[in-house]
C-alpha cells in the first residue's frame, strides 16, 4: 500500500487588505507592534502560493487566522487567492477567532486616527464563506453552538483530515464541547476500523509549546493536558496547529501510553515564514520538513523574505527600547501601549526603564557578564565564554533569542558552547541569588530550550 501523500501546511496568514490603510502614525504604531506583517501580507501570500502551486504537493492545508481580524474586505481578497491556488492544488482551511473578530474591535488606520467602522464576517457565516475549501468535500461535519463547523474529509483512500474548529468549548475557553468531542472520537474510531490514518488540524494548541509559562494559558485549549490526552487516547497521532505564530514540534504521551505529536506551524506572514511540507509514509509515520519562504515582490521590488521578516521582528523590540531610551514621555506611553504594556502605568518608572533600555541597546555582553559575575562572586558566567563573546552587543543576543522563539531554535547552541554558557549564565543570575523560586526555575528552563533547541525541531524530522 503506497500512501506517499504529500501535504503542505500553512497557518496564520492574517491577510490584511491595504484598503484599511498602510501609512500614517496610527498604522505605524499598529504595524510596529506586531511580529507579523500587515501591508505586506498580500505579497507574501502570493509568493508562497505561487511556490506551492508549482510544487509536487498533493494538497494545501491552512490552520486558521486566515484574515487580519475578520474584516470582510480581508476575507474577500484572501478567498480570491485561495480560488487561484485551488486551480493547481486542493485547498483545505479552518478558520479561527481572528476570522470573526472575536474581540469586536475591527480597525482601519488613517493618519493619526483609528476607526472601527469596518464590516466583519460573523462566525455563523464563515462556514459558507469558505465552503469550497473543505466543508463541501467533507463526508461528515459537526456544527458547533457558534455555527462554525468541524469536518472530516478523505485526502486519499488511506488518509483522513479532521479540520477542527476549536474556538469555543461552551465553558468559556477554546476547545471542544462534550458533544463535539464525541463526534471526534467516533470519527477517529470509524477511520481506524477501516485502517485509515487520521491527521488532525485545529487552531489552538493541544500541547504547550516551548514551555507552559509561554503557551500554556490562552494560547492552548482550555485544560490542554486533559484535552491532549483525550485526543491521543481517541487515536489521533498527529495534530497540526497555528495561533502561537511559533514554529515548534513537540509530543506528549498520555497516561494510557498513547503518543500525540503536534506541529505548531508558525505564521506565514511573520518570521520565519514557514511552509511545512509533510510526507505520509507507508508505515504511517510522517516526514516533516520546513521550507522557509525566501523571497517575495513588494512595490515591484524583489525582497529577501528572511532578512525582511527578521528586521521586522527586531524592530518590534527596538522600537520599545528606543522609545524608552530616547523618546519623550508621549512616545514612551504610545510605544508601550501599542504593545499592550500599559504605558500610562509604566511611565512612572521612566527613569530606571530609560537607563536599562540604554544599557540593553548599547551595552556589550562582557559588561553584562562582568556585572552578573560580580554579584554572584563569579558563579554566573564562565570566564572563557565572556572572553570569546564579550564584544558582541547585548541587543544582538536579544534579537537572536527572539528569533528562536519563533523558529523553534533553528540555530542551536548546545550546552558546551561559549554562547550557551554566556546567555544562560546571565539569565540564570536571579536564580543563583534567590534559591528555589518556581518562576525563576521556569525561566531557566525556557532559556535552555530557546538556546539549545530540541531534536524534534531539526528538520526534516520523522514523527
Ligand atoms: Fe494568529
Ligand atoms: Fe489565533
Amino acid at each position: 500500500m503506497n500512501k506517499n501523500l504529500k501535504l503542505t501546511f500553512l497557518a496564520d496568514t492574517h491577510h490584511y487588505s491595504q484598503t484599511l490603510g498602510i501609512t500614517g502614525k496610527a498604522y505605524e504604531l499598529r504595524s510596529g507592534s506586531d511580529q507579523k506583517c500587515l501591508a505586506e501580507t498580500g505579497a507574501i501570500i502570493d509568493a508562497a502560493f505561487e511556490k506551492i502551486a508549482k510544487s509536487d504537493t498533493d494538497a494545501v492545508l491552512i490552520a486558521g487566522d486566515l484574515s487580519n481580524d475578520g474584516e470582510l474586505v480581508c476575507h474577500k481578497e484572501f478567498r480570491e487567492k485561495l480560488y487561484e491556488l485551488q486551480k493547481s492544488k486542493p485547498v483545505y482551511v479552518i478558520y479561527a477567532t481572528h476570522d470573526w473578530c472575536c474581540d469586536g474591535n475591527p480597525r482601519r488606520f488613517d493618519g493619526d486616527k483609528v476607526s472601527n467602522d469596518v464590516e466583519t464576517v460573523s462566525h455563523e457565516n464563515l462556514r459558507d464563506f469558505y465552503r469550497d475549501f473543505g466543508p463541501d468535500r467533507a463526508f461528515d461535519e459537526f456544527t458547533t453552538h457558534l455555527g462554525t463547523t468541524s469536518y472530516a474529509v478523505n485526502l486519499n483512500e488511506h488518509v483522513i483530515l479532521l479540520g477542527l474548529n476549536d474556538d469555543q468549548n461552551g465553558r468559556g475557553g477554546s476547545g471542544f464541547s462534550e458533544e463535539h468531542f464525541k463526534w471526534i472520537e467516533k470519527t477517529v474510531a470509524d477511520a481506524k476500523a477501516q485502517g485509515k490514518l487520521v491527521i488532525s488540524m485545529q487552531h489552538h494548541l493541544l500541547i504547550a509549546h516551548i514551555h507552559k509559562l509561554i503557551t500554556g494559558g490562552g494560547t492552548s485549549v482550555q485544560d490542554n493536558e486533559i484535552v491532549a490526552n483525550r485526543m491521543a487516547d481517541a487515536g489521533i497521532r498527529y495534530s497540526f496547529v497555528g495561533h502561537s505564530h511559533m514554529l515548534d514540534t513537540a509530543k506528549i504521551t498520555s497516561p494510557a501510553g498513547n503518543t500525540l505529536t503536534e506541529v505548531n506551524i508558525g505564521s506565514l506572514c511573520g518570521y520565519p515564514a514557514p511552509i511545512v511540507n509533510v510526507t505520509v509514509n507507508d508505515d504511517d509515520t510522517l516526514t516533516v520538513d520546513v521550507d522557509y519562504l525566501d523571497s517575495f515582490t513588494y512595490n515591484n521590488q524583489p525582497v529577501d523574505a528572511q532578512q525582511y521578516l527578521k528586521e521586522h521582528l527586531y524592530a518590534m523590540v527596538d522600537r520599545i527600547l528606543e522609545g524608552a531610551a530616547y523618546g519623550d514621555k508621549q512616545t514612551f506611553i504610545e510605544r508601550f501601549d501599542a504593545m499592550q504594556l500599559k504605558g500610562e502605568k509604566l511611565v512612572k518608572f521612566r527613569i530606571p526603564i530609560k537607563l536599562v533600555a540604554k544599557f540593553l541597546l548599547n551595552g556589550k555582553a562582557k559588561t553584562a557578564c562582568r556585572i552578573v559575575n560580580l554579584i554572584t562572586l563569579g558563579k554566573a558566567v564562565d570566564k572563557k565564554a565572556v572572553k570569546s563573546l564579550g564584544n558582541k552587543k547585548i541587543v544582538d543576543f536579544i534579537h537572536e533569542v527572539l528569533l528562536s522563539v519563533f523558529d523553534g531554535a533553528r540555530y542551536r547552541h548546545l550546552p558546551d558552547s561559549d554562547y550557551y554558557k554566556a546567555v544562560t549564565g546571565v539569565i540564570r543570575t536571579p536564580s543563583i541569588l534567590v534559591k528555589d523560586n518556581k518562576i525563576l526555575k521556569q525561566i531557566n528552563e525556557i532559556i535552555h530550550i530557546l538556546v539549545a533547541g530540541t531534536e524534534l525541531n531539526v528538520y526534516p524530522t520523522v514523527i
